[in-house]
């Protein structure tokens, strides 16, 4: 059996020298893996326990011919191991350590070594627990870990690519940083959180009342201490190995907890609920990136596939999750409401998750969101604050867009970014007005994501026309008039969705609408409110072609919002032969809502009429499915805003369709379907939502599975999507790649 290299050397066989020999013979890995401790009892018990295949009695000779050397002892030994192995490595022989600090290794091998040799790659395993020595070693210990390579200037990329594929072995995941960077992050996400488990614990202990304390130590405790466990001598080293980072970090801690002294101290409850509401709703996306579920800022989030069986029909009563433009709008005039803002229904999506995250970064109290309830503090038209860095806003177009018209008055700059796909959307659109009412606002290449936003202009009112029908553009540009000198009004070419001017009144502030123009004027007031977020009828929409193409099917759709300018997709359905009717219409909070049952009934083909398209803008993918699934020829135009959707949806949904067998032509401003029957097939969403979950209900028609990739994104505006769809009677599952 070929190895991939004969012969490994650890030196120190402790938890994480010992653990990494386990592990390399356990796989295989290499024809000898030869220990050494200077501690001969621990080889002997290592021997014993089968953690090396043998014991290096005579060092000089086991360096002279290894093929690759692992220092696995403390951070504070390093320099002299090096002295004494020196003579014996061989211009071939790769040297790599396992030390949690790695500055301070660094300059220890520049003084035994002078010029650093090319075989050296130093590392840090990001695993351990707080047992120590061989008898811990444990073979699964970096199974699904991190190791951090910091590879130098001198490494050779041969003598890397060795190390990483040791650590590959162990099941780690191996990634690249420079030595700077490395002590940096690990005094903040290590050496700190250590620091402050032993220094709790120390305190507590030398309360004269600590024996009842420990006593009734709960949970909490436990959970927070449990590294105090961990190994005094070694962390003694790292703190003398890493004191100008680690002290970097232990100060900004100390301020962060005098502010929330202070807070504590003088009652300021604001101030507390802002920092833990922040520090859980951090906390949760680490948790979910390092889940790898979140498909925010995950640089590589898995490709989320669904399956849809064929068949089946759509029965039930649901309510679909709240609206996703009315969700971002409550978290936006909220905030910028005086006094408390309580909504409920709120769509705890990644999209409006985003907006909330945006707004709880510049100062703002949110609670929540829990079950779809949250109160924000306002903090009224000038209370927003300087956020940390740079906002990123993951896929939402309407986040970025929103915000940047509020963004342009403030007094604070700000950078916003999004994901890949909104790294590709038009900005200008939003940018070009704004420079006309005096912002200072940088697109990237080519009118593209990132914005940089400049603050401290003195905006003016505008009158402006829009070249398309666009809310997101208009609701940008009323934001911005909050703000700015006068009366700023807004035309559009066609009535767009209305739920910035509906909600700005709901906040007492006067909204005026003249035929297509509507116009706001500065210098008022929002004033707190509540919110019921009515179901999103886009995600509604899912559900209402399912059952429409169905045989067999019989569905009610609960609080569903059929505002006027929502509601092109019921007004299509119905001229294709739907069989829907809204029940217990009624307004909740300023928003018109309805129970909406719909039966199966034959559709046929139309020709789309025009005036309906900025009334269904987000609902083509699924009307493009119900089209395949009608009788003739369903010709959709004037949706050419359809190319620069999350995706450019005419070219996916062409694509998509025709590898399902259907007779679908795009054009430049939208396409000609001709119903008949769909097969089974792969299909791509592109990372957009509303692709993804319109394949999965064609599979209600198809004649064999559909398998669609790239559906992490369902997560921005129905995260329940594939639960509710089961619930109803659809057969779709999602899995990973
Ligand atoms: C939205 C407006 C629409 C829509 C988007 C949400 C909003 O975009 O497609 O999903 O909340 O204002 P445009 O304004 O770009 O048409």
């Amino acid at each position: 059996m070929s190895h991939w290299l004969n012969k490994v050397l650890v030196i120190g066989l402790g938890l994480i020298g010992g653990s990494l020999a386990k592990s390399l013979r356990e796989q295989r890995a290499c024809a000898n893996v030869v220990g050494f401790d200077r501690d001969q009892r621990e080889m002997q018990e290592g021997l014993r326990l089968g953690v090396i295949d043998s014991m290096a009695e005579n060092l000089a000779e086991e360096v002279s011919s290894a093929d690759l050397v692992v220092l696995a002892v403390p951070v504070k030994a390093t320099e002299a191991v090096l002295e004494q192995i020196k003579p014996f490595l061989t211009p071939s022989t790769i040297l790599t350590d396992v030390g949690s600090t790695k500055g301070n290794v660094v300059e220890a091998a520049e003084r035994v070594f002078g010029r650093l040799p090319v075989g050296f790659v130093p590392g840090h395993p990001i695993a351990g627990s707080e047992k120590s020595g061989v008898a811990a070693a444990d073979s699964q210990l970096f199974n699904g870990y991190k190791v951090i390579l910091t590879p130098l200037p001198d490494s050779a990329d041969e003598a890397t690519a060795r190390v990483e594929e040791m650590w590959r072995f162990t099941g780690a995941e191996v990634l690249m940083m420079d030595v700077a960077r490395h002590d940096e992050v690990l005094a903040a996400t290590s050496h700190l959180p250590h620091i402050l488990a032993f220094s709790l614990v120390d305190t507590l202990a030398r309360e004269e009342e600590n024996l009842d304390i420990f006593r009734y130590a709960a949970g909490g405790f436990r959970d927070f201490t449990r590294i105090a466990g961990s190994d005094p001598t070694m962390w003694h080293d790292v703190c003398l190995a890493n004191k100008d980072p680690l002290l970097r970090q232990l100060d900004r801690f100390t301020a962060g907890l005098a502010r929330l002294r202070s807070a504590i101290e003088q009652g300021n409850g604001d101030m507390m609920l802002g920092t833990f509401t922040r520090a859980q709703a951090a906390r949760e996306h680490f948790s979910r990136i390092l889940s790898d579920t979140a498909s925010s800022q995950t640089m590589n989030s898995s490709n989320v596939i669904f399956r849809a069986q064929p068949g089946g029909s759509v029965t039930g009563t649901i309510r679909v999750p709240g609206d996703k433009s009315i969700s971002h709008r409550s978290i936006m005039l909220g905030s910028l409401a005086d006094g408390i803002t309580e909504v409920s229904g709120f769509l705890e999506g990644e999209d409006a998750l985003a907006t909330l995250q945006a707004f709880r970064d510049m100062g703002v109290v949110i609670e929540g969101p829990n079950q779809g309830k949250v109160r924000i503090h306002g903090v009224g038209l000038n209370g927003l604050q300087a956020p940390p860095g740079p906002i990123y806003v993951g896929n939402s177009g309407t986040t970025i867009r929103l915000l940047s018209g509020l963004l342009a008055a403030q007094q604070f700059d700000t950078e916003l970014s999004g994901d890949e796909s909104l790294s590709k959307r038009p900005m200008e659109r939003v940018a070009k007005p704004l420079r006309l009412m005096g912002a200072q606002i940088e697109s990237g290449e080519g009118g593209r994501p990132p914005l940089k936003i400049k603050g401290g202009s003195d905006l003016k009112a505008i009158s402006y026309e829009m070249p398309m029908a666009s809310a997101q553009v208009k609701s940008c540009l009323m934001l911005a008039g909050l703000y700015a000198d006068g009366v700023t009004s807004v035309t559009e070419p066609a009535p767009t969705r209305d739920h910035t001017e509906r909600m700005l009144q709901g906040f007492g502030y006067a909204v005026e609408q003249n035929g297509s123009e509507v116009s706001v004027t500065s210098g008022g007031t929002l004033t707190a409110t509540q919110i019921d977020v009515p179901a999103d009828i886009s995600s509604a929409t899912f559900f209402l072609v399912a059952a429409a193409i169905t045989p067999g099917s019989d569905l009610t759709l609960e609080h569903v919002g059929i505002n006027p300018t929502r509601v092109g997709v019921l007004n299509i359905l119905k001229l294709m032969g739907a069989n829907l009717e809204l029940m217990n219409e009624r307004e909740v909070g300023g928003e018109p809502v309805a129970d909406i049952h719909i039966r199966y009934a034959p559709l046929k083909g139309i020709q789309v009429p025009e005036d309906q398209v900025p009334l269904a803008i987000d609902e083509f993918p699924a009307l493009f499915i119900a089209a395949c699934c009608a009788e003739g020829e369903t010709v959709v135009s004037g949706a050419e805003e359809l190319r620069v959707k999350e995706s450019d949806r005419i070219q996916v949904m062409v694509d998509g369709l025709k590898a399902l067998g259907a007779d679908i032509e795009g054009t430049p401003d939208g396409a000609i379907i001709r119903g008949g029957q769909l097969h089974g097939g792969e299909v791509f969403a592109h990372g957009d939502h509303r692709i993804a979950m319109s394949f999965s209900i064609a599979a209600l028609r198809s004649s064999g599975e559909i398998k669609i990739n790239d559906c992490a994104n369902v997560a921005t505006s129905f995260p329940t999507f594939v639960d509710l769809a089961q619930e109803v009677g659809l057969n779709v599952n999602e899995g990973d790649s």
